[in-house]
């Protein structure tokens, strides 16, 4: 299996890192516009193969999309990370172009790929690279849920003082920090519901830490995250190129489903060889439906935006 990472900046490189690491795919290529970047990443990768045991080839490339030919998963994390106080959305301006670019030229070479978009504003990103591309929806996935949810699960497990690994929990929504929504109903520890062992004021400080998860991270490294996005990623990857049909809630082209029509959102998805392959329905109760259309209309309305890149 071939994955393409394309953008070897922090999130690229640690998203690669773990797939070879974890042996997701046989080869993975890491390509960046800055020249030598990626090779150097890659190479740098490649010399820890003996020592932490696989035997994923890496190569990196500068902006040479031939090299990625055949790929059966691209993500694109290309563009500009936030810096601290930046929200998510006002990166639009300068990812819209390169995502828009990088995913034309990502399908020339491979034309059967699955599209993992991580750029930011991510739900947008990703129905620009839907848009932009002409792909069946299916193989156009964002991946901001993933993270939301890890990052949830986190908040809650140092909240209950029980292994992460115990925990249950789902971030659906956009990926901003004040359009997501962790669903605190559904969350368990080892499947008895987490409102059984957390107090509502404790429950509702875990969400909110989790809405504001990266925007801790991006104040208090001076950039966006990296560790946690990559890994996210490799485990939507792992997903799809071992066809492991996990549920994650990623972003994807709604048709009706939660109500919501033409904006990729946040749902939890079933995720194998053919990327979405069915979207779950987990029966929002009024309170959750009403969060879930309000944030929708967050997305819709940066979506605005692309107007002008689509025309
Ligand atoms: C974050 C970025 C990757 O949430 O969106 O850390």
């Amino acid at each position: 299996m071939k994955v393409t990472v394309v953008g070897a900046g922090n999130v690229g490189a640690s998203c690669a890192e773990y797939i070879a690491i974890k042996s997701i795919a046989s080869e993975v290529v890491l390509l960046d516009i800055k020249e030598g970047f990626a090779e150097g990443k890659a190479l740098d990768l490649m010399q820890t193969a003996t020592t932490l045991g696989f035997n994923s080839r890496i190569k990196g490339v500068t902006n040479d999309y031939a090299a990625t030919a055949g790929s059966d998963v691209v993500v694109i994390t290309s563009g500009v990370p936030r810096k601290p106080g930046m929200t998510r959305e006002e990166l639009i301006g300068i990812n819209a172009g390169i995502v828009q670019s990088v995913s034309e030229s990502v399908l020339k070479y491979s034309p059967d790929t699955i599209i993992v978009v991580v750029s930011n504003p991510m739900d947008t990103m990703t129905y620009l690279a839907l848009k932009a591309t002409g792909l069946p929806k299916n193989r156009v996935i964002g991946m901001g849920g993933a993270l939301d949810s890890s990052r949830f699960k986190t908040y809650l497990s140092l909240a209950l003082d029980k292994p992460a690994n115990d925990i249950q929990g789902m971030v659906i929504g956009g990926h901003g920090d004040t359009t997501m929504i962790p669903l605190t109903r559904l969350a368990s520890y080892n499947g008895t519901p987490v409102a059984q062992h957390l107090t509502k004021d404790v429950l509702d400080k875990v969400a909110a830490d989790t809405m504001v998860g990266g925007a801790t991270l991006t104040k208090l490294l001076g950039t966006s995250a990296w560790y946690a996005p990559g890994a996210s990623v490799s485990y939507l990857v792992d997903s799809i190129v071992n066809d492991q049909k996990r549920m994650i809630p990623c972003s994807v082209f709604l048709a009706g489903e939660y109500n919501q029509d033409d904006i990729c959102i946040g749902v939890p998805c079933i995720i194998g060889k053919d990327g979405v392959e069915a979207i779950i329905d987990v029966n929002l109760n009024t309170a959750e439906q009403e969060k879930f259309d309000q944030s929708a209309t967050a997305v819709r309305n940066m979506n605005q935006a692309l107007n002008e890149v689509l025309k």
